[in-house]
């Protein structure tokens, strides 16, 4: 009853040229009407890439969006913007974003407020440290950032919004979480969201990211909490993109 969705995070990679090269040759292929597939690229190619999709089923996305709607933040892409220009979904609060641009879990949920409030979905990323694995403390971190990520949210927005769990060891390392463990954690999130939301838990769709690769994806789909994955590295290859929408 959950659509799957299969979401391409193409990180600071592609000028607008490389942009459309890549989207042309997944638009040589068939894509699997089933799954949403998504595209979130630089904010640079967003428009270029939107009127090149024209012509399909493949969804837009960026990778970040200011709180505010206007105002004295300079460098930052509000809202307001993004919508003008057709954007769909917006990764929030990416590991890398917490790494090394400070965000935090009230920036996340600031974020996930504006995306909201301008019928853009939120693509929210969660996910514990290996340090924090190891010391048995992966549930309590994710729980965290879900409890807090989503202060204020009203349970109607629940189906709107989608949870990438992305274990941080498992980012661009080649190593993915074994599909039980993400699994696993993916269930645990629902459990969370049923905590905050009830039967809306049902709703939300959660996907894994972390190495996602044509080889592994189907293993990672087939378990009962998985609903989608979010890739990085395999999302710039044409053929393995779409291999993962296909799968
Ligand atoms: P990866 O990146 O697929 O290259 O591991 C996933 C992500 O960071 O979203």
């Amino acid at each position: 009853m959950r659509t799957p969705i299969i979401a391409g995070n193409w990180k600071m990679n592609n000028t607008i040229k490389e942009a459309l090269t890549l989207i042309d040759g997944i638009k040589g292929n068939e894509l699997n009407a089933n799954v949403e597939a998504v595209v979130c690229v630089p904010f640079t190619a967003i428009k270029d890439v939107k009127e090149a999709l024209n012509d399909t089923n493949i969804k837009l996305g960026s990778q970040n969006i200011h709180w505010e709607d206007n105002g004295a933040f300079t460098g930052e892409i509000s809202g307001p913007m993004l919508k003008e220009l057709g954007v769909e979904y917006c990764i929030i609060g990416h590991s890398e974003r917490r790494q090394y641009f400070n965000e935090t879990d009230d920036t996340v949920n600031k974020k996930v407020k504006a995306a909201l409030g301008h019928g853009i979905k939120p693509i929210v990323c969660v996910g514990e440290s290996l340090d924090q694995r190891e010391e048995g403390k992966a549930e309590e971190v994710v729980n965290s950032q879900v409890i807090n990520g989503f202060k204020g949210i009203p349970s109607e927005a629940i189906k709107d919004i989608v949870i990438a769990y992305e274990p941080i060891w498992a980012i661009g390392t080649g190593k993915t979480a074994s599909s039980d463990d993400a699994n696993a954690m993916c269930s645990f999130i629902r459990k969370t969201i049923g905590e905050l939301y009830g039967d809306e838990k049902e709703n939300i769709r959660i996907q894994y990211g972390g190495s996602v690769k044509p080889n592994n994806v189907n293993e990672l789909m087939g378990k009962s909490d998985i609903d989608g994955a979010l890739v990085g590295g395999a999302s710039l290859k044409a053929e393995d993109f779409v291999k993962l929408v296909n799968y």
